[in-house]
């Protein structure tokens, strides 16, 4: 599975690094992080060596498992590069307007039946895909904190049955835990706080 995260500034890098940590074993699949400011890019990544590191330290992973979670992740300036991914989370922005240039973007790059999640903290779901071409594979994946490790995300399915049971699925691969939530403002988590 190749897999896209846009935004690499606070929660992006974290949602990066359980994405390949889950796909370490997995041959031919891989992780791309994208931000369109390099210095973002660095200090992500960055990010992401230092929980390689400090897992290697405290035993809790392989010299080779590091190594593979290493060799699968690519940070890149390019959004061109998301052009082969399976999925692609956006986590760059909460302002809609600032969204819907990335998803126009990003939608004439990826294939039609390339899954995109939008990583949003209380943005409702019809309001984001309405802004795109194919409304049907877009769904909202809310992380929690911290998003490298939290295995909850709250989802919000769209009408199409095959590509909401696709999205489920691909949550599970990528070591998530998946809970459909109602299309209501700030879902029912950020709600119950
Ligand atoms: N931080 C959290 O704990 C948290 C939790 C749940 C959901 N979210 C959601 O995740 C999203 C990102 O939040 P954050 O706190 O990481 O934001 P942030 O401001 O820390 O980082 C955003 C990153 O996106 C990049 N960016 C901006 N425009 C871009 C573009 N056009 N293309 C590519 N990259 C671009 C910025 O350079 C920056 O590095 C928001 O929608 C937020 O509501 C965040």
């Amino acid at each position: 599975m190749i897999v896209g995260v846009i935004g690499s500034g606070s929660i992006g890098p974290d949602l990066a690094y359980g994405f390949v940590s889950a796909l370490a074993s997995d041959s031919g699949s891989r992780v791309l992080l994208h931000d369109i400011n390099p210095e973002a890019l660095e200090t992500g990544l960055a990010r992401i060596q230092g929980y390689v590191k400090k897992g290697v330290d405290r035993g809790k992973l392989s010299p080779k498992a590091a190594a593979a979670i290493s060799g699968k992740l690519t940070t890149t300036l390019d959004l061109n590069d998301l052009a082969e991914c399976d999925y692609v989370l956006e986590a760059a922005t909460e302002d809609l307007a600032i969204k819907k240039i990335i998803l126009n973007n990003l939608e004439k790059v990826v294939r039609p039946d390339c899954l995109i999640g939008f990583a949003t903290s209380g943005l409702p779901r019809t309001m984001i895909a309405a802004e795109t071409q194919h409304p049907d594979r877009c769904f909202v994946n809310h992380p929690f904190f911290p998003a490298w490790r939290a295995m909850p995300m709250e989802v919000v399915l769209s009408d199409n049955t095959e590509y909401s049971e696709k999205m489920m699925e691909t949550l599970k691969r990528l070591g998530k835990v998946p809970v459909e939530t109602a299309d209501v403002a700030c879902f029912a988590a950020d709600d119950i706080f």
